[in-house]
């Protein structure tokens, strides 16, 4: 059964996609990583690598997405049957599932301390604190498995309920609230931070490059970050991408996708940083860049508790507008698959995304130290679900490149992408060949310092891709009917 469902109006995926790409990604992710991968020298690979990976395998997903009309698992079983390719590119839909539930049960722990300082914020708990108070704040809600899960709770709750209300109702009446409060709440923040903070600073850390910074490591980050803020590899886009009306040019979407998520990720990178160097901070941080730093740059500012505050409702209102479009293609999948109501399969993936996140709770306090994750993998849950997220996304996002690549026709590709010949072949060279070769790399360069036990994994990966690859060749050397 085919989806019934396509957005209200020609630009309303746009306004779907962004909210999905923009989230923890650009305001907490990118920030941490260009602080602690030398500012310049990270935007230039970042945006190099958008450039070769990225913005292709977006295109390819929302491809995929439209030209099926299905969610990602049936669509993908769709497409491989009329492409006449191994069922094996199914694996696409279950692995893209897989990583929607394993980020989305953390992203919404993660989510759930920006409630915590929103409050706290609010109630002006961080007035005049110093380095060490808000620091032991920071731990001490770490430390408290309760708070940690009432927060956990109620940011997915929310997010569950606006996707149960379903595509037009839930959705899109959420986004069309939210994304533009969220822009003006955006600019209200870049304007404080150019008012008190140091923007000259952050501007010369985060815009000039110094040549001797650019690393490996930072390339690295860049690969995985350039999926994680575009959503890829985890059948969001594909999702969104079914419900987009034929019409609508789709790499005039992909390209406003990527700048809005890119100048997105700019502006709260610059006000961020402004407001950290005004505050003489460090600027490299790492992940408690948001919770520790920015709080105590805030406490030392005119009017800094509630602009704090406005800046945590910001990150709140971002990460639901993400979360829903991790539920919505597990949630489609299973009304498609089992005709089940949209209120029982987003209960079915909220429910267990809860229960899983409860896992990254506990590695924060009862299994600090000492779990069943680190008795047999010597890792955190926490550390294992974004082990898992940097293995699965990339993989789900080459194949998504190969089989866009290699299996649909010209035609369907030009129906779709409504560009020129030029780009076609250009968008088709780079997902035939570059993005899936930058990302085979990311993998075999993991592989010295990857663990033990990971080894069996990954081998298992690569014989399951080139079992399926090998299938698609063959598949596309048969005469066709
Ligand atoms: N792009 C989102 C962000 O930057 C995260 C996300 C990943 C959302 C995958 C949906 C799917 O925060």
């Amino acid at each position: 059964m085919s989806t019934n469902n396509i957005w209200t109006h020609k630009g309303t995926f746009l306004l779907a996609a962004v909210g999905s790409a923009v989230g923890l990604g650009n305001l907490w992710r990118f920030p941490y990583l260009a602080g602690e991968n030398g500012g310049g020298a990270f935007l230039l690979v970042y945006i190099v690598t958008l450039c070769i990976v990225g913005v292709p395998i977006l295109i390819a997903e929302i491809l995929l997405g439209r030209s099926s009309r299905r969610s990602p698992i049936m669509g993908m079983r769709f497409l491989s049957r009329t492409h006449k390719a191994s069922r094996a590119w199914e694996s696409i839909g279950w692995l893209s599932a897989a990583a929607a539930l394993i980020i989305l049960s953390f992203y919404s722990v993660i989510a759930g301390w920006a409630l915590h300082y929103t409050w706290r914020m609010l109630t002006g708990a961080l007035i005049d604190a110093d380095a060490a108070t808000v620091a032991s704040g920071f731990e001490s809600l770490l430390a408290s498995p309760s708070l940690l899960t009432l927060y956990h709770t109620l940011f997915i709750a929310a997010s569950g309920l606006i996707v149960g209300l379903g595509v037009h109702r839930g959705i899109e009446n959420a986004l069309r609230l939210m994304m533009p409060a969220l822009l003006v709440i955006l600019l209200v923040i870049l304007t404080y931070s150019v008012m008190h903070g140091d923007m000259p600073a952050a501007a010369d850390f985060l815009l000039t490059l110094q040549l001797s910074d650019l690393s490996f490591e930072g390339w690295l980050a860049a690969m995985g970050q350039s999926f994680f803020t575009l959503s890829l590899g985890m059948g969001a886009l594909m999702a969104y991408g079914a419900y987009m009306p034929g019409k609508a040019s789709l790499s005039r979407t992909a390209l406003a996708i990527v700048i809005i998520d890119t100048a997105v990720a700019l502006i709260a990178g610059l006000a961020i940083f402004a407001l950290v160097f005004g505050a003489e901070l460090d600027p490299a941080e790492g992940p408690g860049l948001m919770f520790t730093t920015l709080p105590l740059a805030f406490t030392e500012m005119p009017g800094g508790s509630l602009i704090g505050a406005v800046f945590f409702v910001l990150v709140i209102g971002a990460a639901i507008s993400s979360a829903i479009s991790m539920i919505e293609p597990v949630a489609a999948f299973l009304v498609e698959r089992f005709d089940l109501s949209r209120a029982q399969s987003v209960a079915i993936m909220t429910i267990a995304c809860w229960g899983l996140g409860l896992l990254s709770v506990f590695s924060f306090n009862v299994w600090a130290s000492d779990s069943p994750f680190h008795a047999a993998l010597s890792i955190s849950a926490f550390e294992l679900m974004e082990l898992l997220t940097h293995i699965l996304m990339p993989l789900g996002g080459l194949m998504v490149a190969l089989f866009a690549g290699w299996a649909l026709t010209h035609g369907e590709i030009m129906k779709e992408l409504q560009t020129s010949e030029g780009w076609l072949h250009t968008w088709r060279f780079l997902v035939r060949f570059v993005s899936p070769a930058a990302v085979a790399f990311i993998f075999l360069r993991a592989i010295p310092q990857i663990e033990g036990y990971l080894i069996p994994l990954i081998g298992a990966v690569v014989i399951v891709g080139a079992f399926a690859a090998s299938r698609l060749f063959r598949a596309e050397h048969q005469p066709k009917h």
